[in-house]
């Protein structure tokens, strides 16, 4: 394969992008004297109660019994009225655009989840559509850019990307006999920045991809300086935005973020596994894409849609707007969902002081000796997700001891998903903490009492 001038580290080699690696992650916990006081939650513990009501398996999965929910980055848990919803209308086998009641009455359910998607993206102009994962929106999205750019020039995406836009980017490069640059990020923070971007676009640069929340590291990047640093030496590069880590823990406001394309996965967002869903620009929308012949120049839908997956996104933005209302006397929705996503990060943040510093009784995870944390130990840096791993120790046993003890975390290893994130830290594997605002500080105390425990 034929890439770039910056070389794709998983064929030639780390040294030349990541020239410390390995001396970074020889100190554990190297940022330990950086962080920060506890942090307070907004919630308390009856309206944390309410919360953890509207979900499914808070406590107890159906296939291992009792446990503590900590994978949220692998699947959010799911809302209730999801289920109820979705199983009601999965039942309907009228399709939309026939003139008898059930056909309109799924048209109305899918018209009201797209005006509720759009304002979860916070998108008042563009277009969304449902593509069949995050993954697929993202490659569809990638393709389409690249193939509607000017012949020649660059593509870029950063190593600290998930494999969606990373792959989509070095494939569609090569399809078409452009270079692929990598921007590579700072291995102690975890963080890709508006400089390293500046440093590696070009006036020539097509298509740029960004991630806007790392899943395996936590560490939330700054879009809106990055994608005006592109702008600024490219104006007319179509950058994608992959916000499926970030979509369950915050407020998404895409008109404020100056990118084409954002995309999020509703199985990470307090829906059951559905599709992966897309905001395009004006701009982005109408550039030539897959489309049956006489719609639109701006419609991206193929086929036809699941009202039920639509009605999922219309569960999601009433519980979230519910949750806003116990903090805002607004009326608006997206004045709800803004307090929501505020409050929620709030809490996620409280339980990730805790994890790292621990409390009165337990050690946190910055003071135990012979465990690296991954990534800033900045909290504001980071949304519902730890990733650390143990001297001497597999992370893969690790995750099983935990598992045993009613603990569920995962493993995220050097391999397809998290390599090319993992391999400039230079470690093989890491286990990943992810919670989301239904998680309890109690949770993270018993956590800590575990892994104390495994430890000693
Ligand atoms: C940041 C990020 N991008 C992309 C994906 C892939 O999403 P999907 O499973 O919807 O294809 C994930 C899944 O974990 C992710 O965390």
């Amino acid at each position: 394969m034929q890439y770039s001038t910056r070389k794709n580290p998983v064929e030639h080699g780390f040294n030349d992008i990541y020239p410390s690696n390995q001396q970074d992650l020889s100190m554990n916990n190297a940022h330990a004297e950086s962080n920060q006081e506890p942090i307070t939650s907004p919630l308390d513990l009856d309206l944390l109660e309410q919360i953890r009501s509207q979900f499914h398996h808070t406590e107890h999965c159906p296939y291992a019994g009792k446990r503590i929910y900590f994978e949220s980055a692998g699947g959010s848990l799911t809302l209730k009225s999801v289920i109820e919803r979705t199983a009601e209308l999965g039942a309907v086998p009228d399709n939309e655009h026939r003139n008898n009641a059930a056909s309109k009455a799924m048209s109305s359910v899918v018209e009201e989840g797209l005006e509720n998607l759009k304002l979860l993206f916070g998108a008042k102009s563009g277009v969304v559509f449902g593509g069949e994962t995050g993954t697929e929106c993202l490659f569809r999205l990638v393709r389409s850019a690249v193939l509607a750019s000017p012949e020649g020039g660059s593509i870029l995406s950063s190593s600290v990307e998930h494999p969606s836009t990373y792959s989509a980017t070095q494939i569609w490069a090569e399809n078409t006999s452009r270079e692929w640059i990598e921007v590579p990020f700072d291995t102690r923070s975890g963080v890709v920045s508006a400089a390293d971007y500046a440093s590696c676009v070009r006036p020539d640069t097509r298509v740029a991809t960004v991630i806007h929340t790392n899943p395996v590291t936590g560490v939330v990047m700054d879009i809106k300086a990055i994608i005006d640093a592109i702008r600024a030496i490219a104006p007319e590069c179509y950058v994608i935005v992959d916000g499926i880590q970030h979509a369950p823990h915050g407020y998404l406001d895409v008109e404020a973020y100056g990118a084409d394309a954002y995309v999020l996965s509703l199985y990470k967002v307090y829906s059951k596994f559905n599709n992966g869903y897309a905001w395009l620009s004006d701009r982005m929308s109408v550039i030539p894409h897959d489309r049956l012949i006489g719609k639109p120049n701006n419609v991206w839908e193929l086929g036809s849609r699941d009202p039920s997956a639509l009605a999922a996104i219309t569960e999601v933005v009433k519980y979230l707007a519910w949750l806003g209302k116990q903090f805002t006397q607004e009326a608006g929705t997206r004045d709800q969902l803004h307090a929501a996503g505020k409050v929620m990060l709030q809490h996620e943040r409280a339980l990730i002081s805790m994890l790292l510093n621990g409390n009165a009784e337990h050690c946190g995870l910055l003071g135990m000796q012979g465990v690296t944390v991954v990534g800033t130990t900045d909290i504001n840096q980071r949304e519902g997700v730890v990733s650390f791993c143990v001297e001497n120790m597999e992370t893969a046993n690790l995750v099983e001891l935990l598992g045993d003890r009613g603990i569920r975390i995962h493993t995220r290893s050097s391999d397809i998903y998290s390599g090319n994130i993992l391999r400039p830290l230079g470690i093989e594997s890491v286990a990943r903490v992810s919670f989301a605002h239904y998680n309890t500080e109690e949770e993270v105390r018993t956590f800590l009492e575990n892994l104390l425990e495994i430890l000693k």
